[in-house]
Formats: C-alpha cells, sequence, structure tokens
C-alpha cells in the first residue's frame, strides 16, 4: 500500500482464505480498514465479496490468514465473540426482526450492554433522526431504506469499532441510496471505521478513502477510492465512462 491514512488501524485482515467446505471462494485476501474511514470493497458478482464479510465476521471458518480487531488476533472467533471484540456485522438479508418494534430491535442490538441501553438508544436516535420518529413502529412495516438504516444503528448498540456492511443500498431508490452513505458518513465521522461492500462502485468508491478491487476471490487491487474512479481497468470493469 502505497498510502496510509494517518488514523489507527481497526482492522486488518491478512491473506485469509475461506470457502463453504470445497475449493476456496476467497484466497489470500487482505485489507485494512482505519479507524473513522470508509473502506469499500467492489468487485463483480460473485467475487467473494460476501464471503470475505462472512469469514472477517467469523459466521464461516477460515482455512488460513489472520482477522485482528485492533490489537487483538480474533481469527476465526465466533460470532458473538467478534461482537465482543468490537466488530459488528451487518448481513444484507434478515439484519433486523420484522415483527419486533424498531426500539425492541435497537434493545436486541444491545442485548450484552451491562447498562447504557437507553442512553444509547438515544444516542443513536441523535445519530439517526428518522429512527426516533419510527421507535414504536414494527421493523417490518418500514421502508427499505429506514430498515438498513434501522440494522445499521443496531450493530452500533455495542459502540464497535468496525462496522461491516453487506450492500446496505441494495434495492433502494437513489434518493435513499445518498441518504444512506450520509449517514455512513455520519457513523464513521464518530470514529467507527466502516467496511462497506457495494453493488453500486460509483457511489461507494464516490463515499469511501480506500476502495479495493476483488476479482474471483482475489485481491486484483487497492488504493484512495479516488484514484479507482479513474482508474481505466476499473472504469472498463466496474464503473462505465458515463458521468
Ligand atoms: N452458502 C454457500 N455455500 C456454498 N457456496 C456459496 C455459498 N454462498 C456463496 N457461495 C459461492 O461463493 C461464491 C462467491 O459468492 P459471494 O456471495 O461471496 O459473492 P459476492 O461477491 O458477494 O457476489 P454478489 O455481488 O452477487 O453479492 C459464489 O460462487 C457462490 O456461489
Ligand atoms: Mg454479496
Amino acid at each position: 500500500m502505497s498510502e496510509t491514512m494517518n488514523t489507527p488501524v481497526v482492522l486488518r485482515v491478512d491473506k485469509v482464505t475461506a470457502g463453504y467446505g470445497g475449493n476456496p471462494i476467497i484466497e489470500d485476501v487482505s485489507l485494512q480498514v482505519y479507524e473513522g474511514k470508509i473502506t469499500a470493497i467492489v468487485g463483480p458478482n460473485g467475487a467473494g465479496k460476501s464471503t470475505l464479510l462472512k469469514a472477517i465476521s467469523g459466521v464461516i471458518k477460515t482455512s488460513s490468514g489472520h482477522v485482528v480487531v485492533g490489537e487483538k488476533d480474533c481469527t476465526n472467533f465466533a460470532p458473538e465473540k467478534m461482537v465482543r471484540h468490537r466488530l459488528a456485522y451487518v448481513p444484507q438479508v434478515a439484519n433486523t426482526f420484522p415483527d419486533l418494534t424498531v426500539k425492541e430491535n435497537l434493545e436486541m442490538g444491545g442485548y450484552t450492554r451491562k447498562s447504557g441501553v437507553g442512553e444509547r438508544i438515544e444516542e443513536l436516535c441523535e445519530l439517526f433522526p428518522d429512527i426516533r420518529k419510527s421507535l414504536k413502529r414494527k421493523a417490518g412495516a418500514l421502508s427499505g431504506g429506514q430498515r438498513s438504516m434501522l440494522a445499521m444503528a443496531r450493530g452500533l448498540m455495542l459502540d464497535p469499532s468496525v462496522m461491516l456492511l453487506d450492500e446496505p443500498s441494495a434495492g433502494l431508490s437513489p434518493i435513499f441510496q445518498s441518504a444512506l452513505w450520509e449517514q455512513i458518513e455520519k457513523v464513521a465521522a464518530t470514529g467507527v471505521g466502516v467496511c462497506v461492500v457495494e453493488q453500486n462502485t460509483r457511489r461507494s468508491l464516490r463515499h469511501a478513502h480506500w476502495g479495493y478491487v476483488l476479482v474471483l476471490g482475489r485481491n486484483r487491487l487497492d488504493g484512495p477510492a479516488s484514484q479507482l474512479l479513474h482508474d481505466e481497468e476499473v472504469i472498463d470493469l466496474y464503473v462505465g465512462r458515463m458521468s
């Protein structure tokens, strides 16, 4: 990596190989996430982006490599243990409980907190103004954009140092996508290192500080997101030449 970020690394993934029992899906993948910064992972369908987030968060086991959160080597820790080491993972689907209210969803997100659940919900209402208005609504009655915000807020209940988001804006209209990215930037501004997998390559690189391109389960290239947006290979493969 030719440049550094001037803030501490909150997540270091070092040559991780993982899959679902057969041939590995991701091989020797490395990346770093920095405090208060947004890191984007882009790449074609099936490249292994979701698999990478599952391997980092402990949902699937890695067969080699290391996952270090802060200073702690957390390789192959179970997901609940990763959460205790301040890593939040927001999967693309099934990330909220539709039959529970928004407030109950947040309480569930904070279930291992010894105290301060109410205070934390209050802080998150400050950070996500839309959530305060819908605290009593069932999560299942929210729009896609509101649910995505709730999933993020829920992940923040335990004060993570790093948050992994899998396609948070999938299926949202452009207006909601903008609102969501604004919210992701606000979360990063509180000091959380955010690692986002996105299908909208252009938008995610516009908002990210650093981007990684994953192809066929391997690191293809990485760099400052603004440079990747102008990289010929990235443009040809994922961004397109328009606007
Ligand atoms: N639960 C699973 N069991 C077996 N193979 C899987 C499983 N989930 C994903 N795969 C395979 O792993 C490969 C990578 O899938 P993955 O979902 O990680 O890609 P992705 O980059 O997130 O793609 P997309 O952009 O479509 O979300 C694919 O070939 C997929 O078929
Ligand atoms: Mg995926």
